[in-house]
């Protein structure tokens, strides 16, 4: 007979091996785990998001990967009438959950697209602000993604990029700053342990 501790061991060495394996062979968060998403965001709290984002009434931003919308409801609201809240998934079903929230709290600013960041059918020189909350590690050509956000912003434009220790999929704040560097996004500033953050960058 197993022991419990024995039972319990197993069961959290094969969650690692999964969560291991899982960051080698990054992929979408399936809309089946969405309770992932649904959960509390310690650190990455919206009221953090929006100090450092400062979204402001009129603006037209693009968030990639609003899973089922933890954040896009108070970036809509933030926007308002006048402004536009794009929302970019790779996902049917992610935006299809989303925009029924949308549609539950009135609010007629948020369209939704399908597709996959590495490639982003808006025009160059967008929107005023991209934002990227634990989504950035699911993409596999992460450099191709960022190179993209930086076409898609208009010149001083402002990408925010939120990070969580225990996603599989987390990216350290160091990379962080070196592939945006790359891409030609500049670091402003950090909220938040290296643990939690929100980084904003400027176009
Ligand atoms: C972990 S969820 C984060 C959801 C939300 N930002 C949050 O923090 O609650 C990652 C989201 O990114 C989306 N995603 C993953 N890869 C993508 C890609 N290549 N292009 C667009 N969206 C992608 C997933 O479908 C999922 O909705």
């Amino acid at each position: 007979m197993i022991r419990p501790r024995t039972a319990l061991a197993a069961v959290g060495l094969a969650v690692l091996a999964a969560a291991l394996w899982w960051r080698k062979n990054p992929s979408a968060c399936p809309y089946g785990q969405r309770f992932w998403v649904e959960a509390p965001h310690p650190f990455i709290t919206r009221d953090r998001l929006a100090d450092v984002l400062e979204p402001a009434t009129g603006e037209r931003i693009l968030e990639i990967g609003p899973g089922t919308g933890y954040y896009t409801l108070h970036l809509a609201d933030a926007v308002g009438r006048e402004g536009a809240l794009e929302i970019f998934d790779i996902q049917q079903q992610m935006l299809d959950h989303t925009m029924r929230r949308v549609g539950e709290h009135g609010l007629s600013n948020v369209t939704p697209t399908r597709g996959d960041a590495t490639s982003l059918p808006h025009p160059g020189d967008s929107f005023d602000a991209v934002v990227l909350v634990t989504v950035l590690g699911e993409i596999p050509e992460r450099e191709a993604a960022l190179a993209e956000i930086k076409r898609v912003l208009r010149p001083g434009g402002r990408l925010v990029v939120g990070e969580l220790f225990g996603d599989p999929h987390f990216q350290a704040f160091g990379s962080l700053q070196r592939r945006c560097a790359a891409a030609g996004l500049s670091f402003e500033s950090r909220s938040g342990p290296r643990l939690g953050f929100f980084a904003r960058f400027r176009a």
